[in-house]
Formats: structure tokens, sequence, C-alpha cells
């Protein structure tokens, strides 16, 4: 039987999505092979690549201008790829806002290529809120603007898209990507690792504005030059050829209950539940103002650590798993990514009304 699973990554994947790709394991369509035997030069893998960036375009909307790279090393790997591609001798300087764990990793590696400044951070609250517009300070010179808009340990979200001008925009959308729909053209660099929304891990998709594409500092990696990839379809060297071809399943889905809009409705729906049942409780508290609250990673607490793990061990014998927080925060944490149903988050909510009862 699947269980409830609330993991933060790698996460619950789509039922259909899954049975799919079984269907399809040992022989794709008429070829006679598994994808995962294909020669990514093979035109039947090509053709499975071509159909998944049209449909990653169209489910996203993404405009010409911009190329879709599938990348392998995960998100942390961009996190030295982007000051790499878009720092320059003349202009090496980069503004990052620090809004959680993910986004201070980030800036940490940038440091060692450049010239990153701190432009706006919230952990002198324990990453509790979001930096507002007006406390950004920000350098009309810097290469980049780098945010995570989703802070996947905390439980945040940037519900608004910073204004940095001509300075382009560089986000990790590693815990978002495909929840709702986003105006790429606001962009220069959208990025997420494809284990929460895309499907296994394994992928990592760079969605880059063409014009960005000048080529890295000397010493970069070929395999990390994004020039070099780009001009090569992602094919400099084996790209996650299943990966690619999942992601493909997903967006399929996606399709099918009516895209980035329909599922935008879906996760608020879920999110509302869950919001409402723990605004509602004196019991549970939570940690992030609600003006910045994720759609996809709600972090909650007993104020109790002892009750807290007494509630992730009963909520796993009722089938409900991976809801401990990550160890930075303590408590308890729902990801209720794409993939995560209705009937899930119910069964969470009706569990957290019994724990309160005996244990308030
Ligand atoms: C927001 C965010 N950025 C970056 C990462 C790191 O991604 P990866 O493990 O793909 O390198 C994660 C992983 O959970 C994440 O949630």
């Amino acid at each position: 039987m699947r269980v409830y699973n609330f993991a933060a990554g790698p996460a619950a994947l789509p039922e259909e999505v899954l049975k799919r790709a079984a269907a399809e394991l040992v022989e794709y369509g008429s070829d006679g092979m598994s994808v995962m035997e294909m020669s990514h030069r093979s035109k039947m893998y090509l053709a499975i690549y071509e159909k998944v960036d049209a449909s990653i375009r169209r489910v996203m909307n993404i405009p010409d201008n911009y190329k879709v790279l599938y990348l392998q090393g995960g998100a942390t790997l961009q996190f030295s790829a982007i000051p790499m591609n878009l720092m320059k001798p003349d202009k090496n300087s980069a503004d990052y806002a620090l809004s959680g764990n993910f986004s201070k990793k980030a800036y940490k590696e940038a440091k060692k290529y450049g010239d990153a400044r701190v432009a706006g951070s919230t952990e002198d609250c324990g990453f509790a809120r979001i930096p507002q517009q007006n406390e950004l300070t920000l350098n009309p010179d810097a290469a980049y603007f780098h945010y995570c808009m989703n802070n996947t340990v905390y439980g945040s979200k940037w519900n608004y898209v910073p204004e940095t001008g001509d300075v382009p925009l560089v986000c990790d959308m590693s815990s978002c990507i495909l929840s709702e729909p986003i105006d790429v053209s606001k962009f220069g660099v959208i990025y997420a690792g494809a284990q929460k929304n895309m499907g296994p891990s394994g992928l990592t998709v760079v969605i880059v504005r063409k014009d960005l594409l000048t080529g890295s500092m000397p010493f970069t990696p070929t395999v990390m030059d994004w020039k070099t990839l780009a001009e090569k379809d992602s094919m400099y060297n084996t790209p996650s050829c299943y990966g690619i071809y999942f992601l493909g399943l997903v967006l399929d889905w996606i399709e099918s209950i009516g895209g980035l809009e329909a599922m935008k409705k879906r996760n608020e729906e879920k999110a509302k539940l869950l919001y409402d049942a723990l605004d509602k409780s004196s019991f549970y508290k939570t940690f992030v103002e609600p003006s910045a609250r994720s759609m996809m990673n709600v972090t909650f607490n007993t104020g109790d650590n002892d009750l807290d793990a007494k509630f992730v061990k009963e909520a796993a014998a009722r089938g409900i798993v991976n809801i401990k927080g990550y160890r930075d925060l303590g408590g308890m944490r729902a990801s209720i990514y794409n993939a995560v149903t209705l009937e899930a988050v119910k069964a969470l909510v009706d569990f957290m009304s019994d724990f309160e009862k005996e244990n308030a």
C-alpha cells in the first residue's frame, strides 16, 4: 500500500505518472527497448528530448529568447555555475538575498569566484520572514541578483518578484517550480533540481535568457559552461536521459489536469486546508510570518521536542511519513508538492486533530 508521503525531496510523484513509467519501462512504444537503454544520440531518444523541451516551454510559457538546459549535479552545482557563467572580469560583483539555508549556500559558493554581496537578509530573525523590496540594498552594477523563491527548510516563500532594474534576476525555484504560473520573462535565469515537482533526482533544469550566454570564466569546467551546453542542446556529455523522459511524463500529467493555473488552484486548496487547521489550533505553532508562507512546505511544531517526536512516530503508524522537520529547525514539515493529493492533506489534518485531543 502506498503511504502519504510528505517528504521534502526526493518527494512524492504522481501515482498516474509512476504507473505510466512502469508500463513503458521495459519497452518504450515500438522501439523494442527501455528509455534507459537508448543512446542519447539516437533518433528515438532525440524524439523524446524534443517532445519534453516543447512541453516545458508550453507549460511554463517560456519565451523563444530563453534556452532550457537539462543538466546533472543538482541545484547545488549551479550555486557555482551561476557565478562562473555570469560574473565577468570587469563585472564580478553579484547581489545575494539570504532568506534561508540554500540561498546562504549559494552565496558562500559565489564568494569563491567574485565579489558576492549580501543585498538583504532575514537571518537575524531565524529566516522567519522574507526580505521586503525596501530592505534590499541593490548594486546597479551587479552582474546579477540571486534569490531562492521558496525556502524548503523554513517553509517560506517570496510572494513578490524583486525589482532590480537592469540587473538580471537569478532564481532558485527548486521547491516551487511548476507549482503555479510564473512570468519567465522577468528572470535572467531560473534553475531547479528535479526531485520535488519535476521527477526523480538526477536532473537539474536551468532556464537561461540567451543574451546571458556569453561564455564563462576561463577555469570553468566545460561541463558547467552554459554556452557550450546550450550549443550542444545539453548533450555535451551524456545527460540524465531517464530523468528528462520522466519530466516529460510529469508535464503530460500537468497538462492533463489543466496546466499550471489548475495546479495552482489545487495547491492553494491543499495549503489552505493545512494552514487553516494550524491557525485554528492553539496547540500547534507555526514558524513563518503569515504573509511569507510557502504553498509547498508547511512548517509547524508543538513547542515541545518530545511531543514533536511523538507526533512524527504516531503519524507514521497512520501511514503519514517523512513529516519530521529539517534538523536546523526541528518540529514538523509537511511538504505538499504537486503530487501530494488533497486526500493526503486531509489525512494529515485529521491526524493532527486526533493528536491534539489526546495530547493538549
Ligand atoms: C531550494 C533548494 N535549493 C537547492 C537545493 C539543493 O538541491 P540539490 O540537492 O539538487 O543540489 C534544494 C534541495 O533540497 C532546495 O530545496
